[in-house]
Order: structure tokens, then C-alpha cells, then sequence
């Protein structure tokens, strides 16, 4: 049902990579087995984040051996153009405390462009994805799918704005313009992770943002959004390189919530 795009087979090979780890995955989601490790950063990890990263880099070396990885639990290997990211678990601390909302995240970036993203969420039932050129698409299986339309939301008044934690926005040194933004929209919700992005490509949220986040966090996430008709850039405006933080709209609000955000520079588009 979707339009060419010259990364048709990369994007069917990442939903090949999530059927593989979908059931990985929910067969340690709620065991009573659980190892739960703290990294340095004092956030968990579990035994699933790390066999469903190591499931996904195998098959990726057997299918795409000329192709650099970059994983959360893993690191970065290879070298090109073309490199797959991979968060395995996106959602970790949800998993280890059973609530349903976490994710297995798949993306290809070619020259530093996001242009292949799948967002599987198994304990959900849900999954979102995108290839450049050929739309933003959810649904269970390829075969099942239906098109993605962000909002038509004009007014700060009428959107509902959805981030993760309060943590970072004090370092970022804008705690007050963000707070000062939650007053002003209709509804804040914290659905936090991969959800608040995929709900604005959905339409379902406006505006998602988030002052610390990885390319791991975000790589899937983008072509979702833009496919959709969306807006992703940095909290400062900038397309990309991406990595650091993000923020994602329906486009149309996308440059008022950027000056409220950052209300000391001029030229933001
Ligand atoms: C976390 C999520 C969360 C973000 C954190 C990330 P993880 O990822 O993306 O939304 O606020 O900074 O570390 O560790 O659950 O994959
Ligand atoms: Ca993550
Ligand atoms: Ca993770
Ligand atoms: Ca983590």
C-alpha cells in the first residue's frame, strides 16, 4: 500500500528485525526472572534490553554487513554513511516497573539523514514506521496499516503537549519558559518516550519535547513525525545533526513553540 521509496527493503528488513525481538521481548516483560542492572548513569538496564540489541546486531551483520550500528547497550561499530540505531528497550524504567508503554526502536540513517524508522511496541499492540517518500503508516503488520496525519492544531490554546520528565529543562536553563509553555497549551500529558512522538504523527498530541534525549532515543522517531507532515528538529530549530534534545510538532506550531522556548534568539523559523 505505500508509495516507492528507495528504502523499501531497509524498511521492510527493520520490520523483519522487529518481528524477531517483539516476542523476546514480551516473554521477559513482567518475569519474575527480571535482572535488572544499574549503568553508571544510575538508569536500569535488564537482561531484555541487552539480548534483544545483540539479537537485532546479529542479524543485521548477516543481512547488512557493509552497514555501521550504533545501540544504547552496545555502542557504535562499522563505519559509512549508512548506519542502523537501534534502542532496543525505549522505556526501560516502564518495563521494569510492568507499565505497558515501552518500545523497540529501529532506524537507518543515511548521511546523517533519519529515513527509515520503525517504533514496535509489542505489550501495546502497536507499531508506527516510515521510509522517506512513502509516508507514516501504524498498524500491527505492513499488511494492516493505516496513514498517519498529524494535526491541523493552530492555537498554543487548543494543543495538548506531551513530554517525559520535568528532569533536564533546569540545566537547559529554561524551566520557566517550559512550565510558562504548559500554562498556555489546553493539556499537558507526560506519555513520555517514543508515545509522545508517535502520538503527534498520530495527531493525537501537538507538541512533544524533551531538553536531554540520544540519537538512540529520537532516530526511529523523526521520520515518523516528518512523514506524517510533522516538524523535528532540536529545541533550538536545528533539522539535524540530531542527538541531544528534540522537539516534534504538527509543523504549523512549531515555530511559536520554538520562540517560547527560546525567547532570547531572533531568526527561528
Ligand atoms: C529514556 C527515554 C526517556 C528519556 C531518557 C531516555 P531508555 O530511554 O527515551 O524518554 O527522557 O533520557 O534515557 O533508557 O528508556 O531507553
Ligand atoms: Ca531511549
Ligand atoms: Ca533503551
Ligand atoms: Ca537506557
Amino acid at each position: 500500500i505505500q508509495p516507492a521509496s528507495s528504502y523499501n527493503d531497509d524498511l521492510r528488513l527493520a520490520h523483519v528485525l522487529a518481528d524477531s525481538v517483539d516476542d523476546q521481548t514480551m516473554s521477559r516483560f513482567k518475569a519474575l526472572d527480571l535482572r535488572i542492572e544499574t549503568k553508571p548513569d544510575l538508569t536500569p538496564v535488564t537482561d531484555a534490553d541487552k539480548s534483544a540489541e545483540e539479537a537485532i546486531r546479529g542479524q543485521l551483520s548477516r543481512s547488512r554487513p557493509r552497514d555501521a550500528v550504533l545501540g544504547e547497550e552496545f555502542g557504535s561499530s562499522g563505519h559509512g554513511s549508512r548506519r542502523w540505531i537501534i534502542d532496543p528497550i525505549d522505556g526501560t524504567k516502564n518495563f521494569v516497573r510492568g507499565v505497558p508503554v515501552w518500545a523497540t526502536l529501529i532506524a537507518l540513517v543515511d548521511e546523517g539523514e533519519p529515513v527509515v524508522g520503525v517504533v514496535s511496541a509489542p505489550a501495546l499492540g502497536k507499531r508506527w514506521w516510515a521510509a522517506k517518500g512513502s509516508g507514516a503508516y501504524m498498524g500491527k503488520s505492513l499488511a494492516a496499516a493505516t496513514r498517519l496525519r498529524v494535526s491541523d492544531v493552530s492555537k498554543l490554546s487548543d494543543a495538548s503537549l506531551s513530554y517525559s520528565s520535568l528532569g533536564g529543562w533546569k540545566e537547559r536553563g529554561n524551566l520557566d519558559e517550559f512550565l510558562g509553555l504548559t500554562e498556555d497549551v489546553w493539556r499537558t500529558r507526560a506519555y513520555g518516550d517514543f508515545w509522545s512522538y508517535c502520538m503527534v504523527a498520530e495527531g493525537s498530541v501537538d507538541i512533544a519535547c524533551e531538553p536531554e534525549l540520544n540519537l538512540y532515543d529520537m532516530a526511529a522517531l523523526v521520520p515518523i513525525v516528518v512523514e506524517a507532515g510533522g516538524r523535528f528538529t532540536s529545541l533550538e530549530g536545528q533539522d539535524g545533526p540530531f542527538g541531544g534534545n528534540a522537539l516534534a510538532t504538527n509543523s504549523i506550531l512549531h515555530s511559536e513553540v520554538l520562540k517560547r522556548l527560546n525567547p532570547n534568539l531572533d531568526d527561528l523559523l
